[in-house]
Formats: structure tokens, C-alpha cells, sequence
């Protein structure tokens, strides 16, 4: 693999463990809220972050590159409203998005031809990570503000189980 394009993965590795270690402060945070259907959803989604941290992992090992695990950061955000959570996840999706591109880019720069079909996943997968981030603002915006509508969300949020990505390497 081209040092560049390793490099890129390497560190796209530490960053899937930062995107899990915000969601589940997003999940802490709304569990101190008492909304237990918010904190199910982020703490499912911290899950998932981790799988797109291992499924790179592996990925890595499976073609004989090195992986050096890096300090994740703190996550430092702090909310003022419910609605705080929501918009900084999205935000966060949009920066993700923009790290795998540029994963992308540099494979493509070089013809890495089996880094590009791996990338395609995320690609996809970046597009529904804001989807639902972007729709969570829209139903908080919608019924947010009435604590009956706010009940009903939460409990739909809480029936979210978890499933593991679809992408098999
Ligand atoms: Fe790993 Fe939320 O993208």
C-alpha cells in the first residue's frame, strides 16, 4: 500500500474510536437527561463506530500493513440544549465524511484499486450517517419542544437495536 494512503487509514482508525468516545458522551449526556431512548441511540451508535474502527483494523492487517493505535482525544463538547447533541453529530458526520473522501482521493491518486472497492462502504454508509443525523434534528424540530412529542421520540428511539455493518471483508 502507498504510505500516504496507509498513513490516511491508520489515522482514519483513531478517528472511528473519537466518533465512538463523542457518541457515547452524547449517550451519557442525554441519560443524565432522563431520555433513555436518546442515550440508547448514541450508545448504539458508539458501537457502530467501533465496528468502522475494526473493519479498517482489519483491513489494514489483511494487507500487511502496520496499525498504530494513537491516544484518542477527550470529548469535549458541551451541550446547552437537547438539541445540542443532535446538530454536533451532525456536524461530525459531515467532517467524517470528508476524511473518508479524502481516504478516497489518495487511493485514487494512485490506483489503489482494492482500497477504493474497501472505501466504497463507507462512502455509502457516510451518506446514511448524516441521513439519520439530519433527520433526528428534523423530528426534534417537529415534536421536540412538546414534552408529549418528546415522550413518543424517545420511546421510538429506544426500540433501535443493534446491527452490526453489513460490509464483509
Ligand atoms: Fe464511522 Fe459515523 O461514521
Amino acid at each position: 500500500m502507498e504510505k500516504n494512503v496507509s498513513k490516511l487509514l491508520n489515522a482514519q482508525i483513531n478517528a472511528e474510536f473519537y466518533s465512538a468516545y463523542l457518541y457515547l458522551d452524547f449517550a451519557n449526556y442525554y441519560e443524565s437527561k432522563g431520555l433513555e431512548g436518546f442515550a440508547n441511540w448514541y450508545e448504539l451508535q458508539a458501537r457502530e463506530e467501533q465496528d468502522h474502527a475494526m473493519l479498517m483494523y482489519h483491513f489494514m492487517h489483511n494487507n500487511g500493513e502496520k496499525v498504530t493505535l494513537e491516544q484518542v482525544d477527550k470529548p469535549d463538547k458541551v451541550f446547552n440544549s437537547l438539541m445540542d447533541p443532535l446538530t454536533a453529530g451532525l456536524e461530525h458526520e459531515k467532517y467524517v465524511t470528508s476524511l473518508i473522501h479524502e481516504i478516497y482521493a489518495a487511493a485514487q491518486g494512485v490506483n489503489d484499486f482494492r482500497t477504493l472497492q474497501f472505501l466504497d462502504w463507507f462512502v455509502k454508509e457516510q451518506g446514511e450517517e448524516e441521513k439519520n443525523a439530519s433527520d433526528l434534528i428534523t423530528k426534534m424540530e417537529l415534536f421536540g419542544s412538546d414534552p408529549k412529542g418528546l415522550y413518543m421520540l424517545d420511546n421510538e428511539l429506544k426500540s433501535r437495536v443493534y446491527s452490526a455493518p453489513s460490509l464483509v471483508l
